[in-house]
């Protein structure tokens, strides 16, 4: 089996589609990873990166379509670094995403034979996202590039106008900033040299309200040009309803815990899901695929088991919102959320929406719980949202504090969803089905939502054993 260098080319016969998004296949018995090829594609290739077990490669012609290859709307793709699946047929993607849970649980978790259900579809393939952050950087002649990150550069923008998985109204907004910078020259931020003004705009919608939110990020000093963005974007989008102002000052590309003032409107925005009306400040996480939300929470609610008489931790609940659409089949909820603005969110989403019987404690997920215990009531059922991260190790030990009868995992990362998963597994969980829903079409993401149950007997000797060990309950067997 000789290894392939770098610059080397060949044709590959793609067998599988791997997480993220890569063809896969073997060139003389040896792996290779193939961008933009999809299953059964024979593609000439050119190895960009040989390691040890296998090759990274890029496409150079596809010889002969695999029966899953579409011809991709979006002139962008391969460019931005934005879509991974667009040159593939849906319902194939769909199938792959089911693949990557269950290989990941069986890889990573060690668990097999776990019911992964197929993945529910989404509404739309495009316009579907409700939430877009596009950068800045110069072009080679200095011109303003707005739009994503050049796939596998961090220094590197794509212009695009417009992107496919934004709204008309986000993709009308951006162009009123983009003709705005233009007209006043605002320079665009570059990384490498940490020179120029405008490095981000983030466009939020509320889809059910039809209500729009921006922020403009920009380096310090654009105070009074950016003052001049208020006319514009308020003559063309009324349903405008807040213009922010983001100053970074710092090297990393962040859009988000920045000192923000309020050019015109308020600082967050209403969206409405399964009937349950949601105030979301700029801050606040919230799913980007509000058709999807609904459908998510829907999951959730079903694999809860909800019959009125039980009390639901909502943990990593942002603005509160799966809680707040599961709590009248609850008896009571309690919500944990670390992001300030977003558990003010919660606290009064709750109100607004006349909930009694619901509490939101401010913090992180790992220290509250342990902190407040004397005060909290015996939970029956815990729904936990984390970010891609996973729990930490502190996190899963909390939740088995609270020994809920079930659990319900909304994952949005096989990886960790896996580990976190062979966690509770180890603690004396059953994890009794995964079903997938597909948020996020024409990329590798996918969301998952598992229902467990703890099984008494398991957990009394998982603990026992843990004693044994001298480990905690959670721990992995090994000790990890
Ligand atoms: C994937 S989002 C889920 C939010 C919400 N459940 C929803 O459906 O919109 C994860 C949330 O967890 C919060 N978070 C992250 N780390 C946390 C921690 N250690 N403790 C509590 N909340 C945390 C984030 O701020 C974010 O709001």
């Amino acid at each position: 089996m000789a290894r392939p260098q770098r610059d080397d080319e060949f044709d590959l016969r793609v067998d599988t589609l791997a997480f993220g998004g890569t063809g896969v296949g073997r060139h003389d018995g040896f792996v290779v990873f193939a961008a933009d090829t999809a299953p059964g594609d024979l593609a000439r290739v050119r190895v960009r990166k040989s390691r040890r077990r296998f090759a990274e490669a890029d496409l150079v012609e596809v010889r002969e379509a695999g029966p899953d290859r579409v011809v991709p709307p979006c002139p962008y793709v391969g460019a931005c670094g934005g879509c991974r699946l667009q040159h593939i047929d849906y319902p194939a993607t769909l199938r792959a995403k089911r693949e990557h849970i269950r290989d990941h649980l069986e890889r990573i978790g060690h668990l097999e034979r776990i019911e992964v259900r197929t993945v529910d579809p989404a509404v739309s393939q495009f316009g579907y996202r409700n939430k877009m952050e596009y950068s800045a950087a110069p072009g080679p002649d200095g011109e303003l590039r707005l739009g994503f990150h050049r796939r596998g550069r961090w220094d590197e923008v794509v212009d695009i106008d417009p992107c496919l998985l934004a709204s008309a109204i986000g993709n009308a907004a951006r162009q009123t900033v983009r003709a705005w910078a233009v007209r006043h020259g605002v320079a665009p931020y570059d990384q490498r040299a940490q020179r120029g003004t405008l490095r981000h705009v983030v466009v939020r919608e509320g889809v059910a309200t039809g209500e729009l939110l921006v922020t403009v990020v920009t380096a310090p000093g654009a105070e009074p040009v950016v003052d001049e963005l208020v006319a514009p974007m308020r003559a063309a989008h009324p349903e405008l309803v807040g213009l922010l102002h983001g100053v970074n000052d710092g090297v990393s590309e962040v859009t988000q815990g920045l000192p923000t003032r309020i050019l015109w409107g308020r600082d967050y925005y209403f969206e409405e899901v399964l009937g349950v009306r949601l105030a979301l400040s700029s801050q606040s996480f919230f799913q980007t695929n509000t058709q999807m939300t609904g459908h998510l929470y829907t999951r959730v609610a079903e694999a809860a088991g909800l019959d009125g008489s039980q009390v639901v931790y909502d943990l990593f609940c942002g603005v509160g919102s799966i809680g707040l659409t599961i709590a009248a089949r609850a008896r009571e909820v309690i919500a944990v959320e670390i992001v300030p603005e977003a558990a003010a969110d919660a606290a009064r989403n709750a109100a607004a929406n006349g909930m009694t019987r619901y509490r939101v404690l401010t913090g992180d997920v790992g220290r509250v719980v342990r902190e407040q215990r004397e005060t909290l009531p015996k939970a029956d059922v815990a729904i936990i949202d984390p970010p891609r991260g996973g729990l930490s190790g502190r996190a899963i030990r909390r939740v088995l504090d609270l020994a809920p009868e079930v659990l319900v995992y909304v994952s949005c990362h096989p990886a960790t969803f896996a580990d976190n998963a062979a966690r509770f597994v180890a603690a004396g969980y059953d994890l009794e089905y995964v079903q997938p829903v597909d948020m996020f079409p024409n990329t590798p993401h996918v969301e998952a939502v598992a229902r467990f149950v703890r099984d008494e007997a398991r957990v009394a000797a998982a603990r026992a054993a843990a004693e044994a060990a001298g480990t905690r309950l959670g721990a992995l067997p090994g000790g990890a």
